[in-house]
């Protein structure tokens, strides 16, 4: 594996690389790598000539500052986590080599950008979508990963990759969890023991909310009650939002074909988000 900080040197392996005729893959991330970006990784790596990993702490997607700073970086643990998966290049830009000037020109996808978790996160999808485009533009690959944790993000980004024109194929890798049905995401590390025992709650209410629409429930204001009422039982959780999507992530309040059932939920100053398809169940 090579590690890569600049964006010529790694301009001359893509070169190479299609040179052989090798279809790239790549798996952008921020790093602080877990088992849910190795699922990623892992795809990568058997669909693909050339494994590419992007390491990059985006300041630009951080809507709080201690967030951004809080935010775990091990480069030796990352290197040893991708060269241990069979990356071929892992890829860690320094800030200045990806925004040598504050950035200028964004990628913005109004609309789905803005609801959501885009609501309480203002600026966070423009930052996203702005430096996958970049990433997308630097690394130029056939096929790009991205994890289901992150529904509303990957929607983003397929809508971007629709909307200019990307020629990447974008391939959506289902979430990983732990054993007790919680997200596997970095920011799970800076929960305290008592915390990560309540932080589960907020898959079951989901799952409640599922088995709910299983069983015929076509109201999403009595589907949101339910997952509420789940979350209440556990003090240590404040949901931020409940919302049951379309295909598009507009909001729905009739439930007609199968949904998504996005939240997000603060444990003390921990935000998570988790997400579950809902199929609709027959009346
Ligand atoms: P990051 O949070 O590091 O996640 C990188 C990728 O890993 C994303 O596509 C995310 O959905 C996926 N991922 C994270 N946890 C997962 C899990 N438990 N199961 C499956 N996939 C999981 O998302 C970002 O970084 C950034 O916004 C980025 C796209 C890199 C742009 O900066």
């Amino acid at each position: 594996m090579e590690l890569v900080t600049s964006i010529p040197r790694l301009r001359e392996l893509i070169r190479d690389a299609r040179r052989l005729k090798l279809s790239i893959g790549c798996v952008p991330t921020m790093g602080a790598l877990h088992c849910g970006h190795g699922a990623l990784i892992e795809r990568a790596r058997a669909e693909c000539g050339l494994a590419v990993v992007t390491l990059f702490v985006n300041p630009i997607q951080f809507d709080r500052k201690d967030d951004y700073e809080q935010y775990a970086r091990d480069l030796e643990a990352d290197g040893a986590f991708c060269r241990q998966r069979g990356v071929d290049v892992l890829f860690a830009p320094s800030e200045a080599e990806m925004y040598p000037h504050p950035a200028a020109t964004f990628v913005d996808a109004p609309g789905l950008s803005d609801r959501l978790c885009g609501k309480f996160r203002p600026g966070h999808f423009r930052g996203v979508a702005t430096v996958v485009a970049k990433l997308f533009n630097i690394v130029q690959p056939d096929v790009a990963y991205f994890g289901e944790k992150d529904a509303q993000q990957l929607a983003i980004i397929r809508q971007m990759v629709a909307d200019l024109n990307f020629p990447v194929n974008i391939v959506a890798v289902p979430t990983v969890r732990e054993a007790d049905g919680l997200a596997v995401s970095s920011r799970n590390r800076r929960l305290s023991e008592k915390q990560r025992r309540a932080a589960p709650a907020l898959f079951r209410a989901l799952c409640e909310g599922r088995r709910l629409i299983g069983c015929g429930e076509r109201d999403a204001s009595k589907v949101k009650t339910v997952i509420r009422r789940v979350l209440a039982a556990e003090p240590a959780i404040r949901l931020e939002y409940a919302e049951i999507v379309d295909s598009h992530f507009e909001p729905v309040r009739h439930i007609e074909s199968d949904v998504r059932i996005m939240a997000a939920a603060w444990i003390g100053s921990t935000r998570l988000i988790d997400n579950l398809l809902a199929p609709v169940g027959e009346r």
